[in-house]
């Protein structure tokens, strides 16, 4: 099912694959457009804030929504990668990403250690999709003072775990908040237009 609902069942990264393939065509104007979906520029928002200079990796960058919100905030360079590539074809065509790559970030990432200076993420650390396991792997791609600016479904927080990690990796990170925000416009009518998001915020010491 290519939609929210579909996408919160989801179990392994293999079903993201499958899912995503067939939802990437319309995952902008069917989802984002219709529901009023507005973590990407809030994630775009909180990263601008921290003054932090490129380049960007966009963990689960699907369609490119947040490299869009991060180039209208004269941010870049940037780079995004994601677990399916029909996902990507579309980012592609957004034209705002140096480089664009398949990957599972609850795997190792084709990517060198200490390589970026910001982490940016939305939509995908939500029911079904990807936890603080993830952690490992960003805190690895990330340089020495790197700000990450994610943005975590709520619930998904508390159910998987994310404090008892954050507690893991404390002596390797600094300056954490994580404001609550509304990951859908105050208008948006829907099931989940209520559902709250936390910006997690934090800096690779
Ligand atoms: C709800 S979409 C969010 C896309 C985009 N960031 C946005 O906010 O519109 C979630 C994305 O996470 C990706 N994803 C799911 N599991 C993943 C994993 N293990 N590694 C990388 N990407 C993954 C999916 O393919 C999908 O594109």
């Amino acid at each position: 099912m290519t939609d929210l609902k579909g996408a919160y069942a989801l179990q392994t990264p293999e079903d993201s694959k499958r899912l995503y393939a067939d939802w990437a065509a319309t995952y902008d104007s069917s989802f984002a457009d219709a529901h009023g979906y507005v973590s990407p520029q809030a994630v775009a928002d909180a990263f601008a804030a921290k003054n932090c200079p490129g380049p960007v990796l966009d963990i689960g960058a699907g369609t490119g929504l947040v490299g869009v919100a991060l180039a209208h905030r004269n941010i870049g360079p940037i780079d995004g990668t994601d677990i399916a590539p029909e996902m990507l074809a579309e980012a592609a065509l957004k034209d705002v990403y140096d480089r664009l790559f398949e990957g599972n970030v609850l795997d190792r990432l084709d990517v060198d250690d200490a390589t970026y200076s910001g982490i940016v993420s939305a939509g995908t650390f939500t029911h079904g999709h990807v936890g603080p396991a993830a952690f490992d792997e960003l805190l690895r791609v990330a340089k020495p003072g790197a700000w990450l600016v994610l943005s975590v479904n709520a619930e998904h927080y508390v159910a998987d775990g994310f404090d008892a990690k954050l507690s893991d990796i404390a002596p390797k990170i600094a300056n954490v908040t994580m404001p609550k925000f509304r990951l859908y416009t105050s208008g948006s009518r829907g099931p989940n237009a209520d559902d709250m998001g936390l910006m997690l915020q934090f800096q690779k010491v």
